[in-house]
């Protein structure tokens, strides 16, 4: 099986000088409106029955490796990875079967959790809950069939500032979501590393980014560029699978220069969003979260630019730079994909659970008060899996730290194939991507927004004092849930639902 990287359609991979001043060419009036109405006016179709499928063998040797990181001419960086290069994508489709066999040559011991797949919970990686960690020179094989079409994502789960902060994690796309095919395809990974100057590493973790927004990097990156820009077919429908690969920042998603609409939030088809090219419709985009957008590219010549509104200057996250013959006329119709695959929760019998989040020095209890004597505790053997700090907390819990090694209770046990609605309570002044394993769940309402597009995710971003609410259907299992910005997990914001 051959891993492409990201660089796959060299088409798109461009040779563009970066970031070149007037680059922004403001793109085309004529044909550019989006037809989101009449697309929400037409049934929406199911994808056919994938066939018996194919299996995908892949080896992962993960180790450190030396690399230019933003190419010739810079400091070489040492680098974890899972192969060659930071971020391997994987690409299979839905139905098929993979087995990923994966040598630990680190120092440190290693898993791989596929996010956001609902695949059991054995095949889930997170070290001493769903397995032992693949410790220095062992192997360990995953094998499973990835159910939804859609982008995603895989890391490791101790040590995760370290070491995905290092690069190791990768990409996967699972094919079978396209009832039209668009022009092209573009998969944007964005991640700020923290190298000092002379390429060395940074501390990854800090006690002041810990304890508020994360501990940001020093270098901004697409696909590891620092200003990505890629020729594009000009006048065409480009899928852009876009992913927050960070360990701590949040983005706010906008497009300038061409139409665009978001088609998948974290790998599940929405009815097209429309993002407006001024930058007055965006989707914020926490550590972890995924978009797929469909643009529909500017003219021979011009540049249209997905953006980041987020930081106080905005950062062009891809400029893309149109060139041939124009692919298409007319407006962009966007509902090129079929609808999801995941089970709808029941909402009318839903169960209701409320969980807060919340900084520790509000906690009254720890895990160990509320351990009791349960039969299953193991002892988490090493530091890589808990902090010596403790900041954060869920409903007054926080995941064990450096003086409580051993695995906490569950935070909830829950019936397999109920529907359950969880209430989210950001209570502090920072946003909290949550994220729960193995399921996908619908986002039914904010009390930040009044009316809310239909979408599913396995991540949602609670801003400052939000409350939001999500429900599915329970999938048996211990499956962790938890804050995305990486040490807000590992210092407190933390704990796994029982599945049963
Ligand atoms: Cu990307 Cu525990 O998750
Ligand atoms: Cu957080």
């Amino acid at each position: 099986m051959v891993m492409p990287g990201i660089s796959r359609r060299t088409l798109l991979r461009g040779a563009l000088a970066a970031g070149g001043a007037g680059l922004m060419a403001g793109g085309e009036r004529a044909g550019d409106l989006l037809t989101t109405d009449a697309a929400a006016a037409t049934p929406w179709r199911s994808a056919p029955e994938p066939g018996p499928g194919r299996l995908h063998e892949i080896t992962f040797e993960a180790a450190e490796r030396e690399m230019a990181l933003f190419g010739p001419g810079d400091a070489p960086v040492r680098i974890w990875s899972y192969a060659d290069k930071p971020f391997p994508v994987v690409r299979v489709s839905r139905g098929d079967r993979i087995r990923a066999e994966v040598h630990n040559r680190l120092p440190e011991h290693v898993s791989v959790h596929w996010h956001g797949l609902r695949i059991p919970n054995a095949m889930d990686g997170v070290q001493y809950l769903t397995q032992p960690p693949i410790q220095t020179g062992e192997r360990f094989t995953y094998d499973f069939a990835p159910p939804d079409p859609g982008t995603f994502f895989f890391h490791p789960h101790c040590n995760e500032s370290g070491q995905v902060g290092r690069g190791l994690a990768g990409i996967m796309v699972v094919e079978g979501d396209e009832r039209v095919k668009p022009d092209g395809e573009l998969i944007l990974a964005v991640k700020d590393w923290r190298l000092g100057p002379d390429g060395r590493w940074l501390e990854f973790s800090t006690p002041q980014g810990a304890s508020r927004g994360g501990t940001f990097g020093t270098r901004r990156s697409t696909n590891d560029q620092r200003a990505f820009a890629a020729e594009v077919p000009a006048a065409a429908d480009l899928r852009v699978r876009l992913l927050n690969l960070d360990s701590s920042r949040v983005m706010e998603i906008g497009i300038e220069g061409a139409a665009a609409a978001i088609v998948a939030v974290d790998g599940h088809a929405v009815r097209p969003i429309p993002l407006d090219r001024s930058g007055q419709e965006t989707w914020r985009m926490g550590p972890a979260m995924r978009l797929d957008l469909l643009v529909r590219t500017p003219k021979p010549g011009a540049v249209a630019k997905i953006v980041d509104y987020q930081s106080a200057e905005p950062w062009t996250v891809a400029a893309l730079a149109a060139t041939g013959k124009p692919r298409r006329r007319g407006a962009l119709d966007a509902d090129i994909l079929y609808r999801p695959v995941f089970p709808e929760p029941d909402l009318a019998h839903a169960e209701t659970l409320s969980w807060t989040f919340m900084a520790a020095s509000d906690s009254v209890a720890s895990f160990a008060d509320a351990a009791g004597s349960d039969p299953a505790q193991r002892l988490l053997m090493d530091s890589l899996c808990v902090s010596e700090r403790t900041y954060w907390a869920i409903n007054k819990l926080s995941w064990p730290n450096a003086a409580d090694r051993r695995l906490p209770p569950p935070l909830g046990v829950l019936t397999a194939g109920r529907t359950y609605r969880f209430e989210l309570v950001n209570a502090t002044p920072h946003p909290h991507p949550i994220h729960l394993h193995g399921h996908v769940f619908r986002v039914v309402s904010s009390s930040e927004r009044a009316r809310m597009p239909a979408y599913a995710a396995d991540t949602v971003l609670l801003s400052p004092k939000e409350r939001v609410e999500i429900a599915f259907v329970a999938t048996a299992g211990d499956w962790m849930f938890h804050c995305h910005i990486l040490e807000h997990l590992e210092t407190g914001m933390m704990g796994y639902l029982r599945v049963v």
